[in-house]
């Protein structure tokens, strides 16, 4: 009656697939306990790490968890308590594991009646009321796992791409605050097609990598020629650490989702800790708190506790 879960945060666009790509990390995320409760209805009655909102409907794992109770009819209800740790507003998924994490565990004690396509589908709700979109690019990995390619919204299909063992990822979160709004607000309305075109031979580029293992394909796809540009001018130093990454022998590095987190891929624990003590020097001066985080891909996605 009662269920403890991870839900991980997770990295959106993956350089070239605005929208679409995303991948799981491992050490970072939320913790969530949900339980029966004989009173009808959904209740979140703890929530420590960050301040947010009790109320369900002003709370995306709140909005998430209903969404998916107004479709079954139940005579009992739930409880949630979240354990926070993952930052609203980083860029590192922080609603989408509220949300994932939810919808997965409500369905776990509901004996699953519902597809991981289905979750998707109910916490994108929770994710919109954060981002003012629904989108499915964080919570995909999240709910799949490893890498994942959002087909399409509707009807919601995601594909699961495979992981090369080595791939590690390098993070670094400076301390500030960027909102989705604010970082979609700032992206053209129409891009030239040179451009359009560059980019989706990168998304094809970057899943054919995944899938034969080739570290080298994967370094050339991993870049973004149509938001990054518009996007790093919110990001201190975004330049700098790009050109630290690779020179410490990342095999990219991007904005992780719409910021302000910047993401690296290395092949290899040892490069993506020398990618993270790069990383770390650029910040250090620059008077910015910041976290960093190096993790494995999370090929399983939210884990019980
Ligand atoms: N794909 C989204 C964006 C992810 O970049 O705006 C952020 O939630």
């Amino acid at each position: 009656n009662e269920i403890k879960i991870f839900s991980p945060a997770t990295v959106a666009n993956v350089s070239c697939g605005f929208d679409v790509l995303g991948f799981c990390l491992d050490t970072i995320g939320d913790e969530i306990v949900v339980r029966k409760s004989k009173e009808k209805g959904f209740r979140i009655t703890r929530i420590e790490g960050f301040e947010l909102p009790l109320n369900p409907l002003e709370n995306v794992a709140g909005v998430a968890a209903l969404a998916l109770l107004n479709d079954i009819n139940l005579d009992f209800g739930f409880e949630m308590e979240i354990y926070k740790k993952i930052k609203p507003g980083s860029g590192i998924g922080s609603s989408s594991a509220s949300a994932s994490g939810s919808v997965f565990a409500i369905n776990e004690l509901l004996g699953r009646p519902y597809t991981r396509h289905q979750l998707t589908h109910f916490a994108m709700k929770g994710e919109a009321l954060a981002s003012g979109i629904e989108h499915a690019d964080n919570i995909a990995p999240a709910l799949f796992g490893g890498f994942t390619l959002v087909k399409s919204n509707a009807p919601i299909q995601v594909l699961e791409l495979p992981s090369p063992k080595a791939l590690y990822a390098t993070l670094i979160h400076p301390e500030i605050e960027i909102k989705t709004s604010d970082s979609r607000a700032v992206l053209p309305k129409q891009i030239p097609l040179q451009l359009a075109i560059t980019q989706w031979a990168n998304v094809g580029s970057l899943v054919h990598a995944l899938h034969t293992n080739d570290y080298q394909l994967l370094s050339s796809a991993l870049q973004d020629v149509v938001i990054e540009p518009y996007r790093k001018g919110l990001i201190p130093h975004f330049d700098s650490i790009k050109k630290q990454s690779v020179l410490a022998g990342a095999l990219g590095c991007g904005i992780s989702g719409s910021g302000p987190s910047i993401f690296a891929l290395s092949e290899g624990l040892a490069t993506a800790k020398s990618v993270e003590k790069s990383m770390r020097d650029v910040y250090s001066k620059s008077g910015i708190p910041f976290n960093t985080y190096v993790s494995k891909i999370n090929s399983k996605g939210i884990k019980i506790l």
